[in-house]
């Protein structure tokens, strides 16, 4: 014990390679007002993943993450760098070395696009950190430690994308309280899809704090009107009302308008989709770039996506909530 070895390594029985996952994140409605205390509701991407693979090897702790030019043992790491960081935050936390092994990162999620990229990088990585040692996983530590990277990227994060992505189920979310639970009546048919402009969460927070501190008052009756879509569209998730839900859907992109954080390229992406169809649709995440998002019946969804192509979106994503969410996605599993 405390060799941080893998035991069937360290008694030569195998050398298996684990690996964990953890989903890509889109917010339904609340975004930046969810900063301010206001409630917000987000949805995991079960489709879209990254993974964490941890392979035995005779060294020390090396990282490979291709997609960001990263290979490299962890030890020479600027000790800050978020894939450092929730290694050391995760070996601290069960008192354990960071193990003799490779560690290989994946994603199918796009960066810098409000869909949670950086957060399922980390919270893959603490899963599979976890599994080696054997230690049981347990969503609000997982979502603790991963919002401690989540302060490097965004500075004061709501909290909201680890907690998504954590708990892997869709979640009614106020800022400094355990996440609620949120119970949908009927399947909800969303398509998100990509500007193609990468948006900064970290600058455009900034900007409307900025904006806030010069008008506070005007600034907090827009968050007001955001918690009242907010919970509005709550209770028409709850009673499957996916015609009042897409309402408020569109109502919190025309306050997000109003916020400052919408851009052209998102405006029209949400026009096309509702003119062809679609019951609702709203910028996703900081906005300025990055997705939208955009609620459809399954008879509509195919003239919906081919209509978001056409006015530009480079990628669009299908996904389908209110059925019982594949938790077997995020275990970690053994690779022969
Ligand atoms: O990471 P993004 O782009 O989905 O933005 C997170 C949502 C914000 O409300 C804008 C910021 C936050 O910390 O909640």
């Amino acid at each position: 014990m405390g060799t941080g070895r893998h035991p069937d390594y360290v008694s030569g029985v195998k050398e298996t390679a684990i690996r964990a996952s953890a989903s890509g994140k889109v917010i339904l409605l609340g975004e930046h007002a969810v900063v301010y205390g206001r409630p917000a509701i987000a949805i995991p991407l079960s489709g879209l993943r990254a993974t964490a693979t941890l392979i035995p090897h005779l060294g020390p702790f090396h990282i490979q993450a291709p997609a960001v030019g990263i290979n490299a043992p962890l030890s020479e790491l600027p000790p800050n760098h978020p894939l450092a960081r929730i290694v050391y935050l995760t070996t601290e936390h069960i008192r354990r070395p960071p193990p003799d092994a490779l560690l290989r990162i994946g994603s199918d999620i796009p960066v810098a696009s409000g869909l949670g990229s950086g957060a399922a990088v980390s919270a893959a990585i603490v899963r599979v950190l976890l599994a080696w040692y054997s230690v049981p996983l347990d969503s609000p530590t997982i979502s603790a430690l991963v919002y401690e990277v989540e302060r490097i990227y965004h500075g004061t994060p709501s909290g909201i994308d680890n907690t998504v992505i954590a708990y892997e189920q869709p979640i009614y979310f106020v800022r400094g309280r355990p996440p609620e639970p949120l119970p949908v009546g009927t399947a909800l048919h969303l398509l998100v899809a990509d500007s193609g402009i990468p948006s900064q969460t970290r600058e455009v927070v900034g900007d409307v704090q900025r904006q806030w501190e010069a008008e506070p008052a005007r600034y907090e009756r827009l968050f007001d009107r955001v918690a009242e879509e907010v919970e509005e569209a709550r209770r028409a998730i709850a009673r499957g009302d996916v015609r009042a839900l897409g309402k408020r859907m569109s109502a919190n992109h025309e306050l997000l308008r109003e916020i400052g954080v919408s851009a052209p390229v998102l405006d029209h992406l949400v026009e096309t989709a509702r003119r062809v169809g679609a019951l609702g649709a709203k910028l996703s995440g900081a906005g300025r770039g990055g997705n939208i998002v955009a609620l459809v019946e399954e008879s509509t969804a195919s003239a919906v996506e081919e209509a978001l192509q056409a006015a530009g979106a480079v990628r669009v994503w299908r996904t389908r909530i209110g059925e019982p969410t594949n938790h077997r996605n995020s275990e970690p599993s053994l690779i022969p």
